[in-house]
Parts: structure tokens; sequence; C-alpha cells
């Protein structure tokens, strides 16, 4: 009886069956309030809408409500103006349920009835996934508007494109900076897809049964912003697919800026020089007085490996767990919330550091050499009614030709190319020039100067049309 008197000074959401005090290394490795304290806004809303929930069900009566509601808000600016957990608060929901018994007394403890901190942290992890969500949709429609503004402005430059990172063909310098904008674009359709398997509530699945009380889960839901409820409360508590959802949308979008930002590493590289880093994005070295580095464009190149682990995390965490509720599940707030940290901090840094580059344009056209005209020289031919194998031949002739003499293609005298193939006339030597290249390249995505344009356009809508 004594150890219990101990245990009943700390605010504990259960306890009345055990006859000795938790150990404390079990107390400390239950613990979630360090990682699961910004649930409370989520918390405390999804509280607000259950008591109400609660006097439909004839549970409580309009003024208990009312005395909960109003004491859920008092909690709500307490913590907001800087109440911390204390050491016995088990986590954020037994938090919570302390503070609104000290603000509304005895009727608080009615608050919990029909429910479960089963299905309460299912629900209040899915507000709180599909509230960041759109923030995060938000800083990646802000990259994409940086991208689609320095494309716009890069419409006349143009600069080689790389396959297997060897020089291939020139391309408009806005192509390459919209491929980036259309990769960022299926990652916003992602988290969006990922804030809809959000949206299914699971509260009113007490904890693993159904809440033995009639409340009304659909009124419930489209208080809470949920699109719809869930349909089975074993696989509702037990269900945090949403999460996985989320990270792989994450674990994408981190991909992307990745693949974004080492492109503009290598142009950054003296050895390129395509781009020049502002000042405000660049760090030095403590011992290299000369160096100017890219550390956010780094640090969003490594972001896979700390998102795509978190992913790879909760998806470990979920494998093999028996249906229903399980405390491990403790642990995918844990993945969770470093993904949406990690990204958070990370989004405004590369958009930053993109807004303020300054691209060089000489030197992404000096580093088009009339080589990277061959296929333009093949299709030539081609135009002339030679095949394609045959005009290939040909070119490839030419261009052993050009490395042997350690020249350019435009090097090659007239009888070299007259000797490689009798259709090529002087006319031939003017496909050698990176503008008819691209101009001839005026199909539907492609690089040809009004295609680029259409293309810019055709971004334009996708960051209006989402505003
Ligand atoms: N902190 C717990 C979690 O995040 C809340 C749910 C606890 N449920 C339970 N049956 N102990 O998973």
């Amino acid at each position: 009886m004594k150890k219990r008197s101990a245990r009943a000074k700390s605010h504990q959401l259960w306890g009345g069956r055990f006859a000795a005090a938790p150990h404390p290394s079990l107390e400390a490795v239950n613990r979630s309030i360090d990682v699961d304290f910004r649930l409370w806004p989520h918390d405390i809303n999804l509280s607000k809408a259950w008591a109400t929930a609660l006097v439909g069900a004839r549970v409580l009566s309009r003024v208990e409500a009312t005395k909960i509601q109003r004491g859920l808000d008092r909690v709500a600016r307490r913590i907001r103006s800087g109440n911390k957990p204390i050491r016995t608060d088990e986590d954020v929901h037994t938090m919570i349920d302390r503070l609104l018994h000290d603000e509304s007394g005895s009727v608080a403890s009615r608050l919990h009835t029909g429910r479960s901190r089963n299905d309460q942290v299912a629900t209040a992890s899915r507000l709180l996934v599909m509230h960041e969500l759109d923030a995060v949709t938000q800083l990646v429609e802000e990259l994409q508007r940086t991208c689609h503004k320095r494309a716009a402005g890069l419409l006349d430059a143009i600069m080689p494109a790389y396959t297997h990172m060897q020089r291939a063909q020139p391309v408009s310098a806005a192509h390459w900076m919209l491929s980036h904008f259309w990769a960022l674009d299926r990652d916003r359709v992602r988290l969006q897809a990922a804030r809809v398997s959000a949206g299914v509530m699971p509260l009113g699945s007490g904890a693993i049964a159904g809440s033995a009380f009639r409340v009304n889960r659909t009124r419930l839901a489209k208080t809470l912003g949920f699109h719809s409820i869930s349909p089975n409360s074993i696989d509702a508590v037990g269900d945090r697919d949403f999460i996985a959802d989320a990270l792989y949308a994450l674990t994408g979008l981190a991909t992307h800026l990745s693949r974004l930002a080492e492109d503009l590493i290598l142009f950054g590289s003296s050895e390129f020089g395509f781009v020049r880093f502002a000042d405000a994005f660049s760090t030095g070295s403590s011992m290299m007085p000369q160096k100017r580095n890219p550390d956010a464009l780094e640090l969003a190149r490594s972001s896979p490996a700390r998102i795509g682990g978190d992913l790879f995390a909760l998806l470990m965490m979920l494998k093999g767990t028996p249906s229903g509720y399980n405390k491990d599940f403790q642990e995918d707030k844990r993945a969770l919330f470093d993904a949406l940290d990690a990204i958070t901090l990370l989004l405004p840094a590369v958009s930053g550091s993109v807004r303020t580059l300054r691209f060089d344009r000489a030197r992404m056209r000096a580093a088009v050499s009339s080589s990277m005209m061959a296929t333009d020289l093949a299709d030539y031919l081609v135009r002339r009614r030679v095949t394609f194998r045959e005009a290939h031949g040909a070119v490839g002739s030419l261009v052993r030709q050009a490395e042997l003499a350690q020249v350019e293609l435009d090097m090659l005298g007239a009888s070299v190319f007259r000797s490689a193939h009798p259709l090529f006339a002087s006319a031939a030597r003017r496909e050698l020039n990176a503008e008819s290249s691209l101009s001839h390249r005026e199909i539907p995505g492609g690089t040809g100067p009004r295609a680029v344009r259409t293309q810019l356009a055709q971004a334009a809508k996708r960051v209006r049309k989402s505003r």
C-alpha cells in the first residue's frame, strides 16, 4: 500500500492493478515525452472534438464538455507560453491529462471515456503528418518557383548536357534547370498522396475493439479535417502505413535534392565554373584561405542517407509486429520527426543557394564543343535519305579522324567530310553549331527555344494552380 501511494504522486493514466511502482529503468525506457511532446497541439484538438462527440454519445453533459474544452484551451496556452513536461510525464497524452486535471479539476477524469491512447496517438500522429506535409509541400513549391525564375533567366543560355557524365548534346540552360523543377513537381504530388493516406481517422477505435460509446465518428472526422474514418478498429490502431508513405515521399524528395545539389556542386567546381555560389551560401575552410564551399548543397547530397534511413527504420520496426497496437510503434515518431526536421532545415537552404548563385553563361557556352553536334551531322545525312546506321558510321569515321588529329569536328577539311560521305556538302558544316542543334529540337519536351518557352509556361501553371 505504501508503494501505491508513492505511485499516486505521479500523474499516470494506468497503474491501479499494480502493487509496486515501475522500476526506474522501465520508466526511463518507456518514456516518450522527449520525442512526442510536439504532438501536443494535435492531441489537444482531438480531445476538444472528442469531448463534443461524448456529448452526442450522452457520456458528457454540454456543461461538462465546455468545462473540459475551456480547460484544454488553458492547457494549450500554458504549453505555448513555455510550460515544460515534468519527469513523471510518460508521454504527451499523460502530460496534457495532468495539466487538464490541474485546470479543470475532477471533470477532466471523464474525458478519457471510450478512448485509448492507442487510437489517440494514431489520430494525433495523423493530424501532425497532414499538417507537416502541407508545410513541406509549401517549401517544395518555393524551391520550384526559384527554379522557374532561374530558368526564365537562362532561356538564351546554352550549355552541354551530359549522359554518363560525358558531354552529350547542347541544351538550353533553362531546359536543364527545369529538369529539376519537374522532379520536384512529382515530389509535391507524392507528398499530397501521403497526406491523403494520413487522412483516415482512427479515433473511436478505442484500444482495439472499437469504442463502447456511440460517438458519431463521421462528424468527428469532419471536425478534425479527416476525409474518412477507419473501417476496422484492429487495423486502425496497428496501422503506421501513413508514416511509411510520408517517409517514402520525403526520401524521394531528398533524393531529388541530392541530384540537384550534385549538379550544382559539380558546376561550381573550378573545372566547370558554370556557377558561382553567393557569399551568403558559401562557407570557408579553416586552413585553405581560397576555399568557397557549398556546404548546404553537400548536406542536401547526403540527406537521403538520413531520411532514407528513417524510412528503413520505420519499415524494420513494423516488420513482424502482431496485429493491433504494440509499444514498438512508439518509435515511429522518432523516425518521422527526424525526417521532417531534416527536410525542413534543408529546403530553405537549397532554395537560397539556387536563388543567389550566379551563372557564368560564357563558361557554359565555351564548354559546348562542335563534336557534341555529331548527332546533328548524322541527322543531316538522314534528311538526305541516308539510313541512320550508315550516317552514324560516316560521322563516326569523322570523329575518329578528328580525335587522331586532336582537333574538334569543325576543324576537319571539306575533303575529309566528302570522303566520309559523298552527300556531305559545305552546308553540313552548319550543323556543327549549337543554336542550329537546338533549333532542330522543337518537339514538345525538347530543348528547342520555342519548346522550352512552352515548357516554362507549363511549369508556371504548376506553381500557380496550387496556390
Ligand atoms: N506513447 C505511446 C506511443 O507513442 C502512446 C500509446 C501508448 N499506448 C499504450 N497502450 N501504452 O505509442
